[in-house]
C-alpha cells in the first residue's frame, strides 16, 4: 500500500511537470498574434520633452484617446519603428505624442491601418518632432503668428513666427507688462507669454486673448516647457 502511495506521487509529480512543460512548448510555438507595423521616415529633433511626455507609434481604438499599444520613436534622423502585436481593435496608427497614462497630447502624423494586412508598412513624412518645434507647429504657427509676423507686421512686436519666436520670447521683456520677461526659463507662472493664454491679464490690450481658448491639455504643455527651461 504504502509503495502504491509513493507510487501514485510520482505518477502525479511526473504528470505535472509534464504538464508544465506542455503549457510552455504551446505558448513558443503559438505565432505572435495580431498586425504588425512598421514605421520608417526621418523623425528628429531635440530630445528635450519632460519625462511626463514620449514621442511614440500608438495604435488607438475609434472612441477612445488613450492608446491601445505603444512604442517609443527615437529622434535620431532615419527612425525605424517595429510595433508587432496589434490587436483587431486598433484601427488607427499615429506618430504622437502621449503623456505617462497613454493619453493622446498631439497627434503628429496620423497613418492609415489597413485591417487586412499582416504587416503594415508606414513612411512618416519628414518630421521635427522636438517638445519646441512642436508647439512652433501646432500652437504659434497656426494660431498666434496670423497676428505676430505673418505680413511682416506683429502685435506689440513679438514674432510667433518659425526661427524667430524662441528669440522673441525666451529672455525678453514684456512690452504689455514692463517688468516682466515674455518667458522666465524655469518659471511659466512668472511668465507673461503663459499669462497671456492662462489667465485674464489681456482682457484689457488691443486684443483680449481669453478667446484664443487652450485646452488644459495645451496650456498644460506651454506651462512644462516654460517650467522645464524653455529649451529651443
Ligand atoms: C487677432 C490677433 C491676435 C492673435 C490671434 C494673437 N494675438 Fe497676441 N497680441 C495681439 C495684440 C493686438 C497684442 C498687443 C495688445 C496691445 O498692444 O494692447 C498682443 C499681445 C500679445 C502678447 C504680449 C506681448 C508683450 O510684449 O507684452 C503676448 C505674449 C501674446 N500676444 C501672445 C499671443 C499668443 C501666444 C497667441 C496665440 C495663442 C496670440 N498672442 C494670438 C493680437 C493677437
Amino acid at each position: 500500500m504504502k509503495k502504491l502511495t509513493q507510487l501514485s506521487i510520482l505518477i502525479i509529480f511526473a504528470l505535472l511537470s509534464c504538464d508544465d512543460g506542455r503549457i510552455y512548448d504551446t505558448e513558443a510555438i503559438l505565432p505572435e498574434e495580431g498586425r504588425v507595423v512598421k514605421l520608417t521616415g526621418e523623425v528628429t529633433g531635440n530630445n528635450n520633452w519632460t519625462d511626463k511626455y514620449s514621442v511614440v507609434l500608438a495604435g488607438f481604438d475609434d472612441e477612445s484617446e488613450y492608446a491601445i499599444i505603444t512604442k517609443s520613436v527615437p529622434l535620431t534622423g532615419k527612425t525605424e519603428v517595429v510595433l508587432s502585436g496589434i490587436g483587431d481593435k486598433v484601427i488607427r496608427m499615429e506618430l504622437c505624442v502621449i503623456n505617462r497614462l497613454r493619453k493622446r497630447i498631439v497627434t503628429l502624423q496620423a497613418l492609415e491601418c489597413p485591417a487586412t494586412a499582416d504587416t503594415i508598412r508606414l513612411e512618416a513624412s519628414p518630421i521635427d518632432a522636438g517638445m519646441y518645434a512642436t508647439i512652433q507647429d501646432r500652437l504659434f504657427s497656426t494660431t498666434c503668428a496670423a497676428c505676430h509676423g505673418y505680413g511682416e507686421r506683429a502685435a506689440a512686436g513679438l514674432f510667433l513666427t518659425e526661427g524667430r519666436s524662441h528669440a522673441a520670447l525666451v529672455g525678453k521683456e514684456s512690452v504689455k507688462v514692463p517688468g516682466m520677461l515674455l518667458v522666465a526659463e524655469g518659471n511659466a507662472e512668472e511668465s507673461v507669454l503663459y499669462q497671456t493664454l492662462a489667465s485674464e491679464v489681456s482682457t484689457g490690450w488691443g486684443y483680449d486673448h481669453t478667446k484664443e481658448v487652450l485646452s488644459p491639455t495645451w496650456l498644460e504643455l506651454l506651462k512644462d516647457w516654460i517650467d522645464a527651461g524653455a529649451k529651443e
